[in-house]
């Protein structure tokens, strides 16, 4: 049971967001392109670094209001494998910032059985993120709250690349029988092998596009694109994206319920079985 007013204070507007979510049909998991901080930075004349340190506090906001409302996982992309196109100053202060994040925050996710996780090339990151990293992956290990992953040296093309060079090489070494690939085979050898597919994709900024993240697991995602930029995202933003998913009906490729056939209703026309 989630508790409502850990989560939004009776009478305040995100309260009756709130109250118009239907708690028992949450996504499970939530995955966010957080988006914008560098055209938020621009909208101050401020440069683009500031747009990212003001995205922390986004950050923490929605990890407290996803693990408050008991997701059992929420995925933010942080950086991208394509991100390293950007100047030097800016890739090296966006790590900067998330080890502060990190070294700030590592003790609160453990306090509240948060289970923090990184997907992405972490072989190809700085040393000294990769200690900040195993510092929130230790702190975290034993939790069994919510998942939150963070993609870093994320790439969506790369991930599905991977899982297809280990099938391989299993294959290659007889451990495992070609014929036998499917679907499960693959999604098992993906960072998100023991996590629900996104049943919402959130995209702040307005960009109505994917930019490599989570190609796979997003096969049948609802996406919710907003055009607030990424530092100004909150717990209302969050909830909105939530009542907005909860309107979306998911057919997964059959026909909406009220198009389905009648229980005991006489069976189609045969003329297609011709
Ligand atoms: C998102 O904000 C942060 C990262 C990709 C790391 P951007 O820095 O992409 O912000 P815009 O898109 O330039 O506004
Ligand atoms: C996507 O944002 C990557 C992350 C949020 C980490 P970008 O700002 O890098 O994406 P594009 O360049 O607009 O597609
Ligand atoms: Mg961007």
């Amino acid at each position: 049971m989630i508790e409502k007013n850990r989560v939004a204070a009776p009478g305040s507007p995100d309260r009756a967001l709130l109250d118009a979510l239907d708690l028992a049909r949450l996504p499970r998991h939530v995955a966010v392109i957080m988006d914008g901080n560098g055209r938020w930075a621009k909208q101050r004349h401020l440069p683009r670094v500031e747009g990212h340190r003001a995205g922390a506090a986004a950050v923490r906001d929605t990890v407290e209001t996803a693990a408050r409302l008991g997701l059992d996982a929420l995925t933010l992309y942080a950086f991208s494998t394509e991100n390293w196109k950007r100047p030097q100053a800016e890739v090296s202060t966006l790590f900067t910032l998330l080890k502060e994040y990190l070294r700030r925050e590592f003790r609160t996710l453990a306090e509240n059985d948060i289970r923090f996780r990184v997907m992405g090339r972490t072989d190809g990151l700085d040393a000294t993120v990769r200690s900040a990293l195993d510092l929130a992956l230790e702190a975290t290990a034993s939790c069994h709250g919510m998942v939150f992953s963070v993609a870093l040296n994320y790439s969506g093309r790369a991930e599905i690349a991977d899982a297809a060079r280990r099938l391989a090489r299993e294959a290659a070494e007889g451990r495992l029988d070609p014929e036998s690939i499917d679907e499960e085979a693959v999604a098992r050898r993906l960072y998100t092998a023991d996590l629900p597919d996104p049943d919402l994709l959130i995209r702040t900024s307005g960009e109505m596009r994917i930019s490599n993240f989570l190609l796979w697991q997003i096969a049948y995602a609802e996406i919710h694109v907003t055009p607030v930029l990424w530092p100004d995202f909150r717990c209302r933003h969050f909830l909105e994206a939530l009542v907005d998913y909860q309107r979306r009906e998911r057919r997964y490729g059959g026909v909406s319920a009220s198009d389905a056939p009648a229980p005991g209703a006489p069976p189609a026309p045969a003329a297609l079985e011709a």
